[in-house]
């Protein structure tokens, strides 16, 4: 049995993200959840003749849709809107996330957790420290989910050198998940060399990719159907790694550092941080290896230079809502 839980699942990220789950192998159980309209989307979904059942459950029902959960991913949330910035997003998503995060630890502890709803480098750090308190905190098994930019990275490339495959050009993208904390490293792709006009270009695109959809959609939110595709490869990716025992699956993803000990003490010991987005080698347990750094370029150092204070205050922010939250 897997069970695969989407929560957030009537949004417009939601929607896309379960269709694209239904057609998954690997999953015996399609359970979605959201404050409205959850078993509407259920109902539609359960007549795709694949394996899974598809349930679906609202608000009264978390215990319900969280119990025995082999994965769960979370859209749950609000979107920005134009002049938004992620970090906008923090008051409201915040205290979601800690509220679904409460519901996995009571109903699924040792899930795997796939965070989606923005600020993720914030998210991430509030599903820690509620597992945490919880005795349920397994580094390996929680991920803020940075595909997107991934996907984006390959696909502008493309569209300077039509020459490659975007599908088969993995571009690592390290740092965090938003703005200035986003860092391609665009210096690594086999054949591609860049001028400099080219690099800043590719590199405000791929920061700020967000905000051409924000504005586009003029105030209908942000990317959800680009969010879904990512969303959706990166979560194949960990079933295909957990469930099916596949090898050799790495993605870039945001994790906290204590996954892999060894592998990122000197990482940790140089820059004070403890969650940061790498290439992550997956295994049964989640994460098996976080690699280590790539040879960056003097133009990525720069970036990287610039990200890791934006990300210290990122992380705080989500770390001391629940720590420093009164107790009640
Ligand atoms: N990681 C990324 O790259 C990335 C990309 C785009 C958007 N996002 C984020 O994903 C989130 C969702 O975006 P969207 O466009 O799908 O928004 P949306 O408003 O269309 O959908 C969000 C859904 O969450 C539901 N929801 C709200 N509170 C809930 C709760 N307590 N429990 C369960 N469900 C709840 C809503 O009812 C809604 O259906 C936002 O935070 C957005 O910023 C992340």
């Amino acid at each position: 049995m897997v069970k695969v839980v989407v929560c957030g699942a009537a949004g417009g990220i939601g929607q896309p993200l379960s269709l694209l789950l239904k057609q998954s192998e690997h999953i015996t159980h399609l359970a979605l959840y959201d404050v409205v309209n959850a078993p509407g989307v259920a109902a539609d979904l359960s007549h795709i003749n694949t394996r899974s059942t598809v349930t679906g459950y609202g608000k009264e029902a978390i215990d319900e849709a969280l119990v025995g959960a082999h994965t769960v991913v979370i859209p749950a949330g609000v979107p920005r809107k134009p002049g938004m910035t992620r970090d906008d997003l923090f008051k409201i998503n915040a205290g979601i996330i800690r509220d679904l995060s409460e519901g996995i630890a009571r109903n699924c502890p040792t899930a795997f957790v796939l965070v989606i709803s923005n600020p993720v480098n914030s998210t991430v750090p509030i599903v820690a420290e509620v597992l945490k308190k919880h005795g349920a905190f397994d580094p390996r098994r929680v991920f803020g989910i940075s595909t997107l930019d991934v996907v984006r990275s390959s696909r502008f490339v493309y569209e300077l050198d039509n020459s490659i495959n975007p599908k088969n050009t993995r571009v690592t993208v390290i740092g965090g998940h938003s703005g200035i904390t986003i860092v391609p490293v665009l210096s690594q792709i086999p054949g591609q060399k860049f001028t400099k006009d080219q690099l800043d270009l590719l590199t405000h695109r791929i920061q700020y990719g967000g905000d051409e959809v924000v504005k586009a959609k003029d105030g209908a939110g942000s990317a959800t159907l680009s969010m879904a595709f990512a969303g959706a490869r990166f979560t194949q990716a960990i079933l295909g790694a957990t469930v099916a025992g596949k090898t050799g699956l790495v993605e870039s993803t945001y994790v906290n550092l204590h996954a892999d000990e060894e592998g990122t003490a000197a990482f940790r010991a140089k820059t004070q941080l403890e969650y940061f987005a790498q290439d992550v080698e997956f295994g049964r347990e989640g994460v098996s290896k976080i690699r280590p750094l790539p040879e960056l370029s003097a133009y990525e150092q720069t970036l990287l230079e610039a990200a890791v204070p934006e990300l210290k205050v990122n992380i705080t922010k989500g770390t001391s809502f629940i720590t420093d939250a009164p107790k009640i």
